[in-house]
C-alpha cells in the first residue's frame, strides 16, 4: 500500500536551505512538506560553519527565527589576518559603510528553524528512506519515500532540492542538461570546539609556513579553531596536544598567547569548490549545497544557501499568489551571479592563506606579497571586506511580488 498526499512545495532536505525555505513559505501561507533522510538529533548535532552575513541575519529575523540569534549572536565588524608573527586588523565595517557579520553557529540556526517548523505544525518528516523524484520534467512532479516501513508518494506543484551535495535531487537531472565546474584542494581542515574563552575579539585567519590556522568562536566561553591538515589526515593522528601545539605555532604573534581548554569535538572537512548549472530543471529547483559548494575559508556556504532560498521563496509566492513565473524563470541566473562571486572570493581567500604541498617557494612569496598588499592598501582591504560581509540579499523586483 502507498500513502498518497499533496502539497504545493515538496522540500527535500532539512538543512538550513530546506528549513529556511519552509519557514519563509509558511509565513506567506504557502504549503510545503519537508522530507529529511536523517534523524532530528543528527541534524541538530552536526557542527558546521558559524558566520552569518548581514543579509542572512536580516532574513532570519524577518522570518521570525531571530530571537536567540539576536540575543546570543556575536556581532563582528572586522577580522584579523595574521602572518610573519604580526596581526593585521581589517576593519570591515568601516570599509563597507557599517556592514557587519554575526558569529552564530549553523547548528543553532538549524535548531531554531526546526523548532519554528514543529511549532507551526507544518509537516517535517525525519528519517525518510529511499527518497526518489518522479516526473520533474512535467508540471505534476512527485516524490516517493518510505517512512517507518510505509511507502509514501507526495504530489506537488514544485520540488525543491535542498538535500546538500550528496543528495538525490541534482543527480535526478539528466547529465546532458547540467554543466558542472569544480576543484578539490590538496588540503583539508581539522576543526575543534574547545571549552575555553576565545583568545581574540575578532576571528583570526593565519598564514604560516606550517599551514593555515583559523581562530573562530561560538560564544564568549566556547572557541572554534581549525588547522590545515593533509587530505588523507585521520583524527587518530591528531591527539589534543598535537592540535594545540600546531595552533600555538601557526597563530604565534608577539605579546599574544592562545588559551587552551578541553576539546569537545573534532572533525575533518575536505575542501572543495563546485557549481552545477542551471539550478532549475522543469519543476525541480536546486538550492544551497545541492547546487554549489565553496571551501569554508570565505564563510560563504550557509550564506549562499540563505540567498538562494530567499529568492526562491519570493518567486514561489508570486507563482502561487498571482501565477507570475518571471521570478522562477530568472531564479537560476539570479542565484548564479552571487554564487560565482562567492566562488571566486572563497577560492581567492583559500589560495592566499593555505600552504599548497604541490606548490614551491615562489608560490609562498606570492602569498606573502598578497597578504602585505591586502593589509596595507585600503583599496585591497575594501575588496576583501565587501566580499566577506556579503552583498545585500537580492529580492525579486516589486512588480512580481
Ligand atoms: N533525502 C532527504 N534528505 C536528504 C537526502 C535525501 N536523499 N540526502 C541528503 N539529505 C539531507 C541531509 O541529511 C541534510 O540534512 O539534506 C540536508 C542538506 O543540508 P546541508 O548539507 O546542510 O545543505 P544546505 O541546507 O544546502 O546548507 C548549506 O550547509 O554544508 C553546509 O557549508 C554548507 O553552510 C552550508 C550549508
Ligand atoms: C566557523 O566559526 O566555523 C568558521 C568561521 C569562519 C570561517 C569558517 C568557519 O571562514
Amino acid at each position: 500500500m502507498t500513502v498518497a498526499a499533496r502539497t504545493q512545495v515538496a522540500i527535500v532536505g532539512a538543512g538550513p536551505a530546506g528549513l529556511l525555505l519552509g519557514q519563509l513559505l509558511h509565513r506567506q501561507g504557502i504549503e510545503s512538506v519537508i522530507l529529511e533522510a536523517r534523524s532530528r538529533d543528527y541534524c541538530e548535532a552536526r557542527i558546521r560553519a558559524g558566520v552569518l552575513e548581514q543579509g542572512m541575519r536580516e532574513v532570519l529575523i524577518e522570518a521570525g527565527v531571530g530571537e536567540r540569534l539576536e540575543q546570543e549572536g556575536l556581532i563582528h565588524g572586522g577580522i584579523y589576518l595574521r602572518f610573519d608573527g604580526e596581526n593585521h586588523h581589517i576593519p570591515m565595517s568601516e570599509l563597507t559603510g557599517g556592514r557587519c557579520v554575526t558569529v552564530y553557529g549553523q547548528t543553532e540556526v538549524v535548531k531554531d528553524l526546526i523548532e519554528a517548523r514543529l511549532d507551526s505544525g507544518a509537516p517535517l518528516h525525519f528519517e525518510c528512506a529511499s527518497v526518489a523524484l518522479h516526473g520533474i520534467e512535467t508540471d505534476a512532479p512527485r516524490v516517493s519515500y518510505e517512512l517507518d516501513g510505509v511507502a509514501h508518494e507526495l504530489h506537488a506543484d514544485v520540488i525543491t532540492g535542498c538535500d546538500g551535495f550528496h543528495g538525490v535531487c541534482r543527480p535526478s537531472i539528466p547529465d546532458d542538461v547540467l554543466t558542472t565546474w569544480g576543484r578539490s584542494y590538496p588540503f583539508a581542515w581539522l576543526g575543534i570546539l574547545a571549552d575555553v574563552a576565545p583568545s581574540t575579539d575578532e576571528l583570526i585567519y593565519a598564514w604560516h609556513p606550517r599551514g593555515f590556522a583559523l581562530h573562530s568562536m561560538r560564544s564568549l566561553e566556547l572557541s572554534r579553531l581549525y588547522v590545515q591538515v593533509a587530505t588523507d589526515a585521520e583524527i587518530a593522528e591528531w591527539p589534543d596536544e598535537r592540535i594545540w601545539s600546531e595552533l600555538d605555532a601557526r597563530l604565534q604573534c608577539d605579546g599574544w598567547e592562545l588559551q587552551h581548554g578541553p576539546i569537545r569535538e573534532k572533525s575533518i572537512t575536505p575542501m572543495r569548490s563546485f557549481v552545477a548549472a542551471p539550478m532549475r530543471y522543469g519543476s525541480l529547483f536546486l538550492a544551497g549545497d545541492a547546487a554549489h559548494i565553496v571551501p569554508p575559508t570565505g564563510a560563504k556556504g550557509l550564506n549562499l544557501a540563505g540567498a538562494d532560498v530567499t529568492l526562491l521563496a519570493e518567486a514561489l509566492v508570486d507563482r502561487f499568489r498571482s501565477g507570475g513565473v518571471t521570478g522562477l524563470e530568472e531564479y537560476s541566473d539570479s542565484c548564479l551571479r552571487r554564487v560565482w562571486r562567492a566562488q571566486h572570493f572563497s577560492w581567492w581567500m583559500t589560495s592566499m592563506l593555505h600552504i599548497d604541498p604541490t606548490d614551491d617557494a615562489y608560490g609562498m612569496q606570492l602569498q606573502r606579497s598578497q597578504l602585505a598588499y591586502v593589509t596595507s592598501s585600503t583599496a585591497a582591504a575594501t575588496s576583501l571586506a565587501e566580499n566577506y560581509v556579503g552583498l545585500p540579499f537580492e529580492r525579486a523586483p516589486a512588480a512580481h511580488g
